[in-house]
């Protein structure tokens, strides 16, 4: 997407609060899939982060990095109305978020299912359907309709009725990401989806994603620490570091500049072709296997 900067607002790579870049809706623009105002979350005197004034547009691809503990999987439970704001305003397609919302797809940081787990893998993307609905179950035909539909979008229409536990780990992945996207959510939220899997199968995984951004305009919150398996489709980086944080394509977030002063240690980033390497010279960077050069 196109993204101008607010009137008042530095570039997006400049100073903290200055570096944030909000899209400034056009006339007649669609409602933000995401809108955060002056947000901050705090455990106690632990503010993870604060200030933080986001939209994102429907459609939009948002990779959201940082070390472990910077508070990743705590933004996206925040959206999901999961942990409230300690301040500010967050709305989820023109809508307070709220708990069950089926404005939201939601795919976990992953766990292995257990390979004696009696639940095949329609019931599992079935289950999408039910944690959004009270009452009466979604009507026989309809429901199966709708889940073969979510299974032949990921491709996983050939292991519908096996038991989830015995698929592979790209497989259980496909499901996983069919039962968030089952509702039609505005925003698909996913918790380093591509953890564990292969290349071919990161490749896959993400390529799925893509697309349903693309054609059903579903914005995207991707938690991930590496960033070159999706670089090519991310619009915007949202780089968290101890409270601190910096809004922006990925050529202006992920930088040396950028990420030396946000973790406050040289950082040197590198382009090698078309993948960003990260060296850090220390141990504040943890991304990879490594202690001293991370791949991103
Ligand atoms: N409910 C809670 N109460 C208190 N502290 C919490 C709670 N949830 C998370 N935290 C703390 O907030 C910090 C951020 O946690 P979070 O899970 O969001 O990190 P993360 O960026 O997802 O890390 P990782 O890369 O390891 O998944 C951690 O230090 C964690 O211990
Ligand atoms: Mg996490």
């Amino acid at each position: 997407m196109t993204t101008r900067l607010a009137p008042g607002t530095a570039g997006p790579a400049s100073g903290r609060r200055e570096a944030i870049m909000t899209p400034v809706p056009a006339a007649g623009a669609t409602t933000p899939a995401v809108r955060l105002r002056d947000a901050e979350l705090a455990f106690g005197p632990r503010v993870l982060w604060s200030g933080l004034d986001l939209d994102i547009a429907p459609g939009e691809f948002v990779a959201v990095l940082g070390p472990n503990g910077a508070g990743k999987t705590s933004m996206l439970k925040m959206l999901l109305g999961q942990l409230p704001l300690t301040a500010g305003t967050v709305q989820i397609a023109g809508r307070q978020a709220s708990r069950g919302s089926s404005a939201i797809g939601y795919v976990p940081q992953q766990r292995s299912f257990d390979p004696g787990l009696p639940v095949r893998a329609r019931d599992l993307v079935g289950f999408g359907i039910d944690g959004h609905r009270w009452g009466l179950p979604w009507p026989g035909r309809d429901r199966r309709q709708r889940i073969d539909a979510a299974l032949a979008a990921v491709g996983a229409g050939g292991y519908a009725d096996s038991p989830v536990g015995m698929l592979s780990g790209g497989e259980q992945q496909r499901l996983r990401i069919a039962q968030a996207l089952i509702t039609d959510p505005a925003v698909l939220l996913c918790d380093e989806p591509l953890l564990s899997l292969d290349l071919a199968h990161q490749q896959a995984v993400s390529n799925l994603i893509d697309r349903r951004r693309r054609e059903a305009h579903t914005a995207v919150v991707f938690v991930t620490h590496e960033i070159n398996p999706i670089l090519s489709m991310v619009d915007r980086v949202l780089y968290l570091v101890g409270g601190e944080f910096r809004i922006g394509p990925p050529d202006e977030v992920m930088t040396s500049a950028v990420l030396s002063e946000l973790y406050g240690t040289p950082i040197d980033v590198l382009r090698a072709g078309d993948r960003i390497v990260v060296l850090g010279t220390d141990h504040h960077v943890h991304h990879g296997d490594h202690d001293d050069i991370e791949v991103l």
